[in-house]
């Protein structure tokens, strides 16, 4: 299974995916500089930028960024922090799959401006007892495609967004590298399996406990 990774700031996620040796064809950065671009050359994995300044438009950019996915024979695309939503050009450059990695229980805590702290902001207003990490299929829809695999994670009293993003950043890279595990050992004539880690009574896959 070859991944291409789409990234735009810090690259943890990207990180976990490299130390669990994962094939990372390819990283895409739509800015110059971030720090997951540091970790794809620490790998020595290639990378690229591709900034909307440098095309017409950001349609135009989305094609590059499907092409450059489809010329590097990637198989699975993971938008690992990517910050932009993906135009129709992305999805007509780049046929296989995608998906995306969320910090909280999807439907809840998604959808436009859920990004970064503010996620976990909407969480303690909420008085959610409960978070999680969210890992689905990516379409044109913002946050809106099937979901593949969730974690649940809790909201401990005394949280602020800070505690809670880096409980729920844990939890991320966890089922990241259980999911990708899950997805590189699926048949081709199988049905995806969803690996569902810490979530109501449903039992954890193997993956979840590694
Ligand atoms: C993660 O919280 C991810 O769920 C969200 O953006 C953040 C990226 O973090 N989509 P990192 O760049 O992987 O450290």
């Amino acid at each position: 299974m070859r991944l291409g990774v789409l990234v735009s700031g810090r690259g943890s996620n990207l990180e976990a995916v490299l130390r669990a040796e994962f094939e990372v064809a390819i990283v895409i950065s739509n800015r110059p500089g971030v720090r997951a671009l540091e970790a794809a050359a620490a790998h020595r994995v290639r990378w690229v930028v591709l900034q909307v300044s440098d095309f017409a438009d950001a349609s135009a950019r989305d094609a590059a960024i499907g092409e450059a996915l489809s010329s590097a024979g990637v198989d699975l695309a993971l938008l690992a922090g990517y910050d932009r939503l993906l135009r129709p050009s992305y999805f007509s450059a780049f046929g296989g799959r995608t998906i995306n990695i969320h910090p909280s229980l999807l439907p809840a805590h998604g959808g436009a401006g859920m990004v970064g702290l503010a996620v976990h902001r909407s969480v303690l207003d909420a008085d959610d007892v409960e978070t999680g990490v969210t890992i689905h299929e990516v379409s044109a829809d913002l946050d809106g495609g099937r979901i593949i695999a969730q974690s649940g994670v809790p909201v401990r009293p005394g949280d602020d967004a800070e505690t809670l993003a880096a409980r729920v950043l844990r939890a991320e890279h966890r089922l990241l590298v259980a999911t990708l595990t899950s997805i590189a050992r699926e048949r081709p004539e199988g049905t995806p399996r969803a690996s569902i880690c810490g979530r109501g009574s449903a039992p954890a896959a193997p993956e979840c406990t590694q």
